[in-house]
């Protein structure tokens, strides 16, 4: 053979090993090659099980995948290039045989209003915002017309309120919708949607399941109906998560439990100092005996863990005051994110809801002066001492 032909065949496609490695490998491959033809014939025919297209199935993603449903509860899931191209895929399977209607919660992240309005919108998606925390108000909305999804997350973002998810599952039951829940702040350590009723939960897996702030990701985990069809169009669409950010994700996930739990301790001791500091108006953190949710938190969260986010209000604070504290920030990370080992920190009104209409941010109750806090691993007194020196 000539050095071109070696160049390009040498080394490669072994035959598999007996021995199996401890972790799964990142496989970098675009097609995989059949026994035979009839072999590749089923597997495109979706007949059998295997490999042919990594836009299909890759034994990456695939491992990931079954880790996530182990860890959801669910029947299947699928991973995805990014949280939002999760919830467009996810959306997009739910809503196929169902009306294009949309019943949003009000509160929730500023990209999931615009995927609604700005994307899904001019293809003939209709959506209508609800308060998810106003049971009457969903049930009117609900029975009137129909509608193919109630879309909503477990812990809102930015003013983390929770709503009573197997309440809301019973009423989408009735009235024919989809249950999709975006569980990226609680994580399934907190609560397992699909246990209570809901029928898909998404991920951005970029945050507390990734957790290194390293690699994006989205995933979504469904019950029996809707998986043949997220996988079904999945095979057209192509949302795929990459391998490489498949492995890093899979690793993320496992060490993520622990570092759910020391953010949760961690969040809730910061919560419990804030509220003493004559510089903060107001606390939000789901551990408070006055959170507006108290009785449902009280039900649906495990005792102790509340999240790894705390938001508050600077006093007397308009955009100049919140700049100035943020900027005082010395050891807590100012960027775009959340759910990483270290602290983060972002400003929502110019940030994460930047393009929500002022309407819409009044009536969730988001005001200028509020601030975001992703609480990271450290110790909690390096925190406190950093926040501490800001606020001052
Ligand atoms: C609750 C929530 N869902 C979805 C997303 C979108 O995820 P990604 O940035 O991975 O696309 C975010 C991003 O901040 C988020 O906070």
């Amino acid at each position: 053979m000539k050095i071109h032909t070696k160049a390009v065949h040498a080394g490669d496609r072994k035959p598999a090993q007996t021995q199996i490695p401890v972790s799964t490998p990142v496989h970098f491959a675009a097609s995989w090659i059949c026994a035979d033809q009839a072999e590749q014939d089923r597997i495109f025919a979706a007949e059998e099980k295997g490999f042919a297209y990594s836009r299909y199935a890759n034994p990456t993603n695939q491992a990931l995948e079954e880790q996530i449903t182990a860890l959801e509860n669910g029947f299947g899931s699928l991973a995805c290039a990014s949280g939002m191209v999760a919830l467009q895929h996810a959306l997009t399977a739910a809503l196929i045989d169902r009306p294009k209607r949309v019943l949003c919660a009000r509160d929730i992240y500023g990209a999931t209003i615009k995927l609604l309005m700005d994307v899904l919108g001019p293809f003939g998606v209709e959506t209508t915002f609800v308060d998810t925390n106003d049971l009457p108000a969903v049930a009117a909305k609900l029975t009137a017309e129909k509608y193919g999804v109630l879309l909503m997350e477990t812990i809102s973002n930015p003013l983390l309120r929770v709503g009573d998810i197997p309440a809301l599952a019973q009423l989408c039951r009735a009235n024919g919708a989809a249950l999709m829940v975006d569980n990226t702040f609680a994580s399934p350590l907190l609560v397992r949607p699909l246990e209570l009723g809901a029928h898909i939960v998404v991920h951005s897996s970029t945050k507390y399941l990734g957790g290194h702030g390293d690699t994006m990701g989205g995933l979504i985990v469904s019950d029996e109906e809707h998986f043949e069809t997220i996988r079904r169009l999945s095979r057209i669409a192509g949302p795929i998560l990459g391998p490489m950010e498949c492995f890093l994700t899979m690793r993320g996930i496992k060490t993520f439990p622990l570092r759910m739990e020391r953010q949760c301790r961690n969040a809730q001791g910061f919560a419990a100092w804030l509220r003493n500091q004559p510089g903060v108006e107001r606390v939000f953190y789901p551990d408070d005996p006055q959170h507006p949710d108290a009785t449902t938190i009280a039900r649906l969260m495990p005792d102790g863990l509340y999240g790894g986010m705390v938001s508050f209000e600077l006093k007397n604070a308009a955009k100049p005051e919140v700049f100035a504290f943020l900027d005082r920030l010395q050891m807590v990370v100012k960027a775009t994110s959340l759910g990483d080992v270290h602290t983060m920190v972002l400003h929502p009104w110019i940030a994460s809801h930047r393009d929500v209409p002022p309407k819409q941010k009044e009536r969730m109750g988001l005001r200028e002066n509020l601030v975001r806090f992703s609480v990271g691993i450290e110790a909690l007194e390096d925190i406190i001492a950093d926040v501490q020196q800001a606020l001052a």
